[in-house]
């Protein structure tokens, strides 16, 4: 594979600072529902984002999750097993960095920030609204925990359909929302001859600073 040789360009409109939504919350709102709406939208699953994590120590990982809600704070929510690494991770250091990409578009957003678990009300209202096996799935696994076979976890899973047989699935302990507040947000728009736009937001205050930054 001769990978080097891969070269995609970019014939895209460019950013201007002076076009850009004052609140990047706003302007990523926006690029959202154009990812949403493009025909492949599922396909692109356009909510897909990296989570980055690290230890106190600086040991980064990163994993694609869903955002299941962007707050009436501008808060970035999604869900998830608090006791899965990423977990053990933002209990100990709660800063993270999500990575939006929208090949479709040659789109890319950086938001880095802090995050806070959601309220247990938040986490059983999502919970409530999965389907039901989703639900079980999420009892049944002990997220990013070794587990000798595979026959154990649908023996889990099985285990679980029999124990809530005909009744509500509760909301497991250790499962449920973080929300991430951003601090700052870059919007990257591939551009022709590698000259892409960069737009960076920095929150100053209740403001934003808006700058604009090399490719
Ligand atoms: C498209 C896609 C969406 C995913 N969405 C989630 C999610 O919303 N929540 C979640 O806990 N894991 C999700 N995962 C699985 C995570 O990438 C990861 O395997 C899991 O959360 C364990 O991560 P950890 O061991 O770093 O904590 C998703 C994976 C993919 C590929």
């Amino acid at each position: 594979m001769e990978l080097g040789d891969l070269r995609a360009d970019y014939e895209h409109a460019g950013l201007k600072e002076t076009e850009m939504l004052g609140d990047p919350v706003d302007q990523f709102k926006e690029w959202l529902q154009q990812a949403i709406d493009h025909p492949l939208g599922d396909w692109f699953e356009p909510t897909a984002m990296t989570l980055a994590t690290a230890t106190p120590d600086g040991m980064p990982s990163a994993r694609i999750v869903l955002l299941k809600d962007i707050d009436a704070k501008g808060r970035m929510v999604f869900f998830t097993s608090y006791s899965s690494q990423k977990g053990d991770n933002l209990a100990a250091n709660p800063r993270a960095a999500l990575c939006f990409y929208w090949g479709q578009f040659g789109r890319q957003v950086r938001i880095e920030g802090t995050i806070e678990k959601t309220s247990r009300a938040i986490s059983e209202a999502y919970f409530s609204s999965r389907p039901r096996a989703s639900q079980l799935g999420a009892v049944a696994s002990d997220q990013s925990r070794v587990i000798a076979s595979r026959d154990l976890l649908e023996q889990s899973l099985a285990d679980a359909e029999l124990k809530y047989a005909g009744g509500a699935v509760p909301l497991p302990e250790d499962w449920g929302g973080y929300a991430l507040t951003p601090a700052k947000f870059e919007f990257w728009q591939g551009r022709r001859n590698r000259l892409h736009d960069r737009i960076v937001y920095r929150r100053s205050g209740e403001a934003w600073a808006i700058e604009r930054l090399g490719p």
